[in-house]
């Protein structure tokens, strides 16, 4: 059921590499990704790493780096991100992101915002102009208006294809709507990286479940839940269905292992096998330390990622066994 990412597929950074030699690590989405959008996916994970990784090559920080390919992921109507997110029940789109750098532990998260088409880019603000660590809504939207990010109409992030979606959904009985599918969800974007100076970051943006109520947050943006980042432990970013992730604060639970001595690909694996047996949930998860060791692990049907170091550049969907 669980999916090792690694084996067979390409190396580990060497155990004694200095921390100076980048990676980057993104993800589109950990879910039963349709036949007819695996190349749209890819095509999405491909440009998100070129812009991470021209951050990285030209000696730019990791927070840069994870924050550039989130955006270009929050930009393309592939992902569950930015325009072309899913809708919640009132057919708005609804977004939340996460920025945190390993360095320092400086974060900026954003939750529930509909007006702000790149809700990592207030993160980042948040991060780097606030003494504050999370706005919602309206004040959130407020502050990225004050601080040079320009406001949208929400129908600007609506698709047709997402409007389609949300009615075919809500066709169903009352019952099936309030259940958890993977084939419907979900496609949370996220990065993380090791920069030249040895500090990681990791930044994860969603448009969140399909269906959701209106206010609903997810565990994208919360610290520790959906994104976490500590050059003494690991960057994380997970993906899948938020309630129960949430429950685990997983991002952190992973970290943590990554300090105790663990190795991210193991962690990675154990992460998805507390997430099932624990409390039923489905998602997946990337994971990079400060020595550039990483490792990735979903048990939904697919996931989206792309890695790319000095040594290697490999991007993939892959399948659950
Ligand atoms: N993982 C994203 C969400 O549940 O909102």
């Amino acid at each position: 059921m669980i999916s090792t990412l690694l084996e067979g597929q390409f190396q580990q950074a060497p155990r004694d590499r200095l921390a100076a030699d980048p990676v980057l690590i993104v993800h589109g989405g950990a879910w039963a990704i349709p036949d007819d959008l695996v190349d749209a996916h890819l095509h999405g994970i491909r440009n998100a790493m070129c812009a991470g990784w021209g951050v990285l090559s030209s000696g730019g920080s990791a927070l840069d780096a994870v924050e550039e390919a989130v955006v270009i992921m929050e930009d393309d109507e592939a992902f569950d991100a930015g325009r072309g997110s899913f809708l919640n029940r009132e057919g708005k789109v609804q977004l939340d992101a996460l920025i945190m750098d390993g360095g320092t532990l400086r974060a900026g998260g954003v939750g529930c915002v509909e007006r702000i088409a790149n809700p990592v880019r207030a993160a980042r603000k948040i991060l780097s102009e606030s003494p504050h660590i999370y706005f919602v809504a309206e004040g959130a939207e407020r502050f990225a208006a004050e601080h040079g990010i320009p406001l949208c109409k929400n129908e600007d992030l609506v698709i047709p294809r997402e409007v389609e979606r949300l009615r075919r959904f809500q066709a169903q009985s009352a019952e099936m709507s309030e259940v958890f599918a993977p084939e419907i969800s979900h496609d949370t974007v996220g990065a993380v990286a090791l920069d030249a100076e040895g500090n990681i970051a990791a930044a994860t943006s969603t448009g969140g479940t399909l269906n959701k109520a209106p206010g609903r947050l997810g565990d994208s943006s919360l610290i520790g839940c959906g994104c976490y980042a500590d050059n003494g432990s690991a960057a994380a970013s997970t993906t899948g269905w938020g309630e129960p992730i949430m429950k685990l604060v997983l991002a952190k639970w992973a970290a943590d292992r990554v300090a105790s001595g663990n190795l991210p690909q193991w962690v990675a694996d154990e992460a998805m096998n507390y997430l099932q047996s624990r409390v039923n949930g489905h998602g997946g998860i990337i994971l990079l330390d400060a020595r550039g060791r990483f490792g990735m692990a979903h048990n939904t049907p697919r996931m989206a990622w792309g890695l790319k170091s000095a040594a290697q550049e490999t991007s993939g969907i892959t399948r659950n066994r």
